[in-house]
């Protein structure tokens, strides 16, 4: 399951749903930067690190090897999920290759975002998780730690702290004025007492979803962001640090050919928390309403999301990407009441030429002014329609407008938060 706009999909709904289906939930990329809700029974459960699948007890949740790890983050949400009675001992497997995000990740971000320095881009907008400076890091080698390094040998993590952290000390103080130098004993001290704590969940987690593949267990996949934030294919550089898109193999060591269903989920219209073009974006009152009727504000930050139209040049993109052969369009009842809504089929640039994919370069995207297509809007309030044919001939026409525009099939659509709030367009798929 992968999210094909800016993140914020309601993949969370969607995972829960299938989680019934699976026996294995996998989160293959990002960090804490993601953030999901989910009401069970009447209890609140906020998760950010561990998959969605968490939360029902016959399922066991993997966080792979492309995964950040802030283990402080890490531990907290661990110890807040047992809090409420939610047992992780033998079925939360944490990969030991999993980079660590360390206390000058934090800064460096503070020093990328903030306006210490000059850098090639206004501020991305981050979460400030220190995704970014982490995978960075990950991919420079020379100042990464990873979860092995910090569990295996409580002597040479102290070691390799001290030879990282008299580099970082130096870099971070020539460029912030209010810096206090770190001190590599009391990371050492501090991250070696969640060592302790994460050591159990800690394993191999390539071979152990071989071996669960070749038990016949059912895996799902949960991506999280979204493929126009993945910092390969994404509307670069105002994207994440990981492939949001396409990054289920190499974050999880299962081969992508292995993969049965690949699902694109999209939300009935366009959202983005952060900077960047965003084509369709609406800054006008309608723009207002959409947020307040789906309630657009990020789960991990609370800052208010910006909203637009669908935007099919973007999602037809990505859907290519990541070589989806399903769509479920989330939050469908949000758009009723409008009189008509608008789907960008295609740009026209500054030179007033008609583009069909997104232009790379970042000024030349957010001068870009989307080529509606119009469609009628409905009335109806769609919050307790169950069935594909009980929606308004408008609605369904939306939705099969977007199936078409993106070239992929609709399996799902989602009217409410409520997993009953669910229509499987084929009556017949209780989700195979
Ligand atoms: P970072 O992932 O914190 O580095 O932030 C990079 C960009 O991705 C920013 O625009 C964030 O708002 C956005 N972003 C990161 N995680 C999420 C998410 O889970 N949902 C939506 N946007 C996200």
């Amino acid at each position: 399951m992968v999210g094909l706009q800016w993140g914020d999909e309601a993949k969370g709904k969607l995972v829960d749903l299938l989680a019934d289906h699976h026996d294995v939930v996998v989160r293959y990329q990002g960090g804490a930067n993601a953030g999901h809700t989910i009401v069970a029974n009447g209890v609140t459960y906020k998760l950010s690190l561990v998959p969605t699948g968490v939360i029902r007890p016959e399922v066991t949740c993997v966080v792979g090897n492309g995964v950040v790890i802030d283990p402080e983050a890490l531990w907290r949400e661990i110890d807040t999920l047992s809090r409420q009675n939610i047992a992780l001992d033998g079925r939360l497997w944490i990969s030991d290759r999993a980079h660590l995000i360390l206390p000058w990740h934090l800064e460096e971000e503070r020093l990328t975002e903030g306006t210490a320095a000059a850098t090639a881009l206004e501020a991305i907008g981050t979460t400030r998780r220190g995704i970014g400076p982490c995978y960075r890091d990950k991919a420079g080698r020379a100042f990464a730690l990873r979860m092995a390094d910090l569990v295996d040998d409580p002597q040479r993590f102290r070691a390799l702290l001290a030879r990282i952290v008299p580099h970082k000390n130096r870099l971070l103080q020539t460029f912030l004025d209010d810096f206090t130098p770190f001190d590599a004993e009391e990371i050492a001290h501090r991250y070696l007492q969640h060592a302790e704590r994460l050591r159990p969940f800690l394993t191999d987690t390539v071979e152990w979803l071989h071996q669960a593949r070749q038990q016949g267990r059912r895996l799902l996949f949960e991506g999280a962001q979204g493929a126009m934030l993945d910092v390969d294919h994404g509307s670069y550089p105002y994207v994440t640090g990981s492939n949001a898109a396409c990054g289920l193999a190499s974050g999880s060591g299962v081969p992508a050919q292995t993969v049965r269903r690949w699902i694109g989920v999209v939300k009935a219209y366009s959202t983005r928390v952060g900077g960047g073009p965003f084509p369709t974006e609406l800054t006008n009152e309608l723009g207002q309403r959409i947020r307040e009727v789906g309630r657009e504000y990020g789960t991990v930050t609370g800052r208010p999301r910006r909203c637009g139209w669908f935007d099919a040049v973007m999602v037809r993109r990505a859907a290519r990407i990541v070589g989806v052969n399903e769509l479920a369009v989330m939050l469908l009842d949000v758009l009723s009441g409008l009189p008509s809504v608008n789907v960008a089929v295609a740009y026209e640039d500054d030179s007033g030429r008609r583009l069909t994919a997104p232009p790379a370069n970042p000024d030349r995207l957010a001068a870009c002014r989307p080529i509606y297509q119009t469609l009628p809007g409905w009335t109806e309030d769609l919050t307790g329609v169950r069935s594909w044919s009980d929606l308004p001939q408008a609605a369904r026409d939306y939705v099969e407008f977007l199936a078409e525009a993106i070239e992929v099939p609709v399996t799902f659509v989602s009217v409410g938060p409520d997993r009953l709030q669910t229509i499987y367009k084929d009556d017949k798929d209780q989700t195979r």
